[in-house]
Order: structure tokens, then sequence, then C-alpha cells
């Protein structure tokens, strides 16, 4: 989606954007969920940029998600774990990189509490590894005559809201509740020490629940498209009453790229979709669009027979209520005054149409999920939703 802030972009921490200069990105976790359509956000608008993708394809990474971008000659692609610092370091030095947009996490909360080991790793350690590599070769040996280290948090560390607080700002106290928030905290706090200790030129967003393509289905939004077009059960946590506040990923992807042309280094941004709604209303909506798009097109009626929406009954039928989430945080919102007063951002896509737009995708890149939920997917499901 193209919008005038971006029509004429300036370099990376060039607030006049006079310079000729190109950015070159090294973008972690680049074949993950958001990292993915960061890549294919920021290859259409800068032509131009050098873009390093830096990846351990992890059960969540995937090179499939970069397919429609295969082959760019601005796009490379490295397979390596962040933790790996002197890697970090060579692909620094060797790139000409400038500019770091960190995304690459273990991000799933149900699997922090089922094995929190791998969160503190990649999320505390390899965060720190990153940060010690663009200090020796940004800081110590001056590669490069402007830096900025993104890094990409989570509204998560922020805790739970009631339902009358104020939403989330960027002064809210950290109250992470879970593995999962606790390790992106000590991640956010790693960042800032960087900044204020040795100086390096850092920003941070903090944002809200993503979904949209390339979501992988083990996250509510995807997982109820896949689950409803097989016509198994949506599983709904507790009382179905939790809220989340919804993020189209180009809303994100888009937020991101302000901060990095016009954020202020050492500033902490958060971003949002505006929209809160509470899980149950959310599936419902989806189960919506879902009877919507049967109505009007036979051939999803023949492609996916087992929905109930195929026979003309409502998809909400399969909505079944589970057994809760320990630490279940019941309410996120996000206040994104600050980003929309310093940077311009405001969320474009609507959750209606979102909702619609990725269902729409979901239907039409069949290929793309079905070559994802491989065997540990399928275990994953099997012990999680037993
Ligand atoms: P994801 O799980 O889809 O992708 C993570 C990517 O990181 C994968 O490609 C994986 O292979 C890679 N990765 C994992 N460990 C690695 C390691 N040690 N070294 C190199 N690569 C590694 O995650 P996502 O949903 O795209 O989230 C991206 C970032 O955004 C994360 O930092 C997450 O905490 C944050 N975030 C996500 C959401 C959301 O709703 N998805 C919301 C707020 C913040
Ligand atoms: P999720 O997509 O895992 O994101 P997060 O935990 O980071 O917010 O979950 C979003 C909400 O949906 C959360 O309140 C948990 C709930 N949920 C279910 O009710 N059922 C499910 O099967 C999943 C995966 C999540």
């Amino acid at each position: 989606m193209r919008n005038m802030e971006n029509a004429q972009p300036a370099r990376i921490g060039d607030a006049a954007g006079t310079l000729p200069r190109k950015s070159r990105l090294l973008v972690t976790g680049g074949a993950g969920f958001i990292g993915a359509n960061f890549v294919h956000h920021w290859l259409e608008m800068h032509p131009g940029d050098r873009v390093v993708v830096l990846d351990a394809l992890t059960y969540a990474g995937n090179l499939a998600n970069l397919e429609p971008v295969k082959g760019h000659p601005d796009l490379k692609f490295v397979q390596g774990n962040i933790c790996d610092t002197p890697k970090v370091e060579r692909l620094l030095r060797e790139e000409g990189i400038d500019t770091i947009v960190h995304f690459a996490a273990e991000s799933h909360v149900d699997r922090s509490i089922h094995g929190p080991d791998a969160f503190i790793e990649t999320n505390v350690h390899g965060t720190h590894s990153m940060l010690k590599a663009a200090r020796k070769v940004w800081l110590e040996e001056k590669t490069v005559p402007r830096h900025r280290f993104h890094h990409v948090s989570t509204d998560e560390v922020y805790g739970s809201l009631g339902p009358k607080d104020p939403a989330f700002h960027e002064r809210t106290a950290y109250a992470p509740n879970s593995p999962y928030s606790a390790s992106k905290a000590a991640s956010d706090h790693l960042v800032r020490a960087y900044h204020h200790t040795y100086g390096l030129q850092v920003t941070t967003s903090n944002c809200s629940n993503n979904y949209g393509p390339f979501h992988f289905p083990e996250k509510l939004i995807p997982l109820m498209i896949v689950n409803l077009l097989h016509g198994r059960a949506l599983p709904i946590y507790g009382d179905g009453r939790n809220v989340r506040d919804w993020l189209h990923v180009s809303d994100h992807c888009r937020g991101i790229d302000l901060i990095l042309r016009n954020g202020r280094p050492g500033e902490v941004y958060n971003i949002g979709g505006g929209v809160e709604s509470e899980n149950l209303e959310l599936v419902e909506t989806l189960c919506a669009v879902a009877d919507d798009a049967f109505a009007a097109l036979q051939d999803l009626c023949s492609r996916f027979s087992g929905c109930p929406a195929a026979r003309g009954d409502k998809s909400s039928s399969l909505i079944q209520f589970v057994k809760d989430r320990p630490g279940h945080d019941r309410r996120y919102a996000i206040d994104c005054g600050k980003a929309e007063r310093e940077l311009g951002y405001r969320a474009q896509v609507s959750l209606a149409q979102g909702l619609r737009n990725t269902f729409d995708w979901y239907v039409q890149n069949e290929w793309w999920w079905r070559a994802v939920m491989d065997g540990s997917y399928q275990r994953w499901v099997e012990t999680h939703y037993r």
C-alpha cells in the first residue's frame, strides 16, 4: 500500500533527506512474519537500498515468505544465528551495513510457557549479541559515518490492563507477565543501556498484535482461518473476553519506516492499530467474513468442503471454549499519540478491511500455509490443543 509520506523517501538518519547516500540494511528475522513483510515493503519503497536478511530459519522462519522478492538484485539472504556475534560483525563490515532492523525473536507466548529457554537465548542473548557487534563495528571500528539500530518489541512488556485503564504509552512502567514478554522486556532494557552507556544510535518500537499475510498459523487469526477452512474446532481460551489491539502488518511496516527516517535516536515509539477487540468478537467477525465469501464463491465450497459454510451452515458453529492460557493477559491497548505527533503515523487499514484481506490472502495462498504446516507444526498442535 502506497502513501504520501513515503512518496519521496528520505535517507535514514538524514532528517533533511538531501544526501544521495543509499542505505544498507541488515534485517534480522527477515524470513519471519513481520520481518518478511518489512523486506517486501522496504524494497518497494526504497529502490536502490541494499537489504541483507539474517535469519536462522527456525520453525517460524521460511524462505517462502520471501518468494515475492526472490531474485531481487538488492536483496541478499544469509542463514545464521543472531547469537553468533563474529558472524554478525563480519556481515556488518563486509556489507557496509549502516542500519539494523532487529526482528529476530522467539515470538509465541504459548511456546514460551512450554519452553522458556529458547526465549532467553534468542531474545536476550541474541539481542545482546547484535548490540555487541554493532558497538564493535560501528563505534570502535567506525565503518560507517552514521548508523541506526532499530529494535522491534512488543506492547506485552507493559503487562495487562484493566477494562478502564488508559492505553499503554511510552512511559508506562514495564510489568511483563509471560516468559516471552519478560525476555522482550530484558532486550528492550539492553538496547536502552547501549544508547545511554556507549552512545549507540538506537530506536525501539513497541507494537500491538500484528496480523496479515505470511502469519504463521499458530497465532490466533491465521490459526482460526486455517482451522475454519478445514472445518476444525476454533479454540477460544477461557471466556474469550481478552482484548487485543490489532495492527495490520502493513501499518506496522510503515510505522517502522517512519521511525527509521524521522525518529529520534534514544527514543521509544508505540505503534498500534487503534482497534480493540475481544477475542470472541474477533473470531465471530472472521466467521462472518468466511460465510460471506463462501456464499459468493462456489469455487470455495468445492475447495474447502469441510467448512460448515460450504454447506450453508454458520462457521461460528466451530467455536469451542478451551482451557485458558496460564497467566493470560486480559487487555492490551496502545496509545500511539507520540508516533502520530512526531512522525505523522496513523494506521490506515481498518480491522474489518484487514480481516477480509487476510482471509482472502489465506484462501489464495493455500500453497503457503500447507507448506509451513509440516511435521513439527502438527506435533505442536497435537501437544498444545490435546
Ligand atoms: P516470527 O516468529 O514470525 O519470526 C521470527 C523470525 O526470527 C523467524 O524468521 C525466525 O527464523 C527468526 N529467528 C528466530 N530465532 C533466531 C535466531 N536465533 N537467529 C536468527 N533468526 C532467528 O515473529 P514475528 O511475529 O515476525 O515477530 C517479529 C518481531 O516482532 C519479534 O521481535 C516479536 O517479538 C515482535 N512483535 C511481534 C508481534 C506480533 O503480533 N507478531 C507483536 C509485537 C511485537
Ligand atoms: P496470540 O495470537 O497468541 O497473540 P498474543 O498472545 O501475543 O496476544 O493470541 C491472541 C489472543 O488470542 C490471546 O488473548 C490468546 C488468544 N488465543 C486463543 O483464544 N486461542 C488460540 O488458539 C490462540 C493461539 C490464541
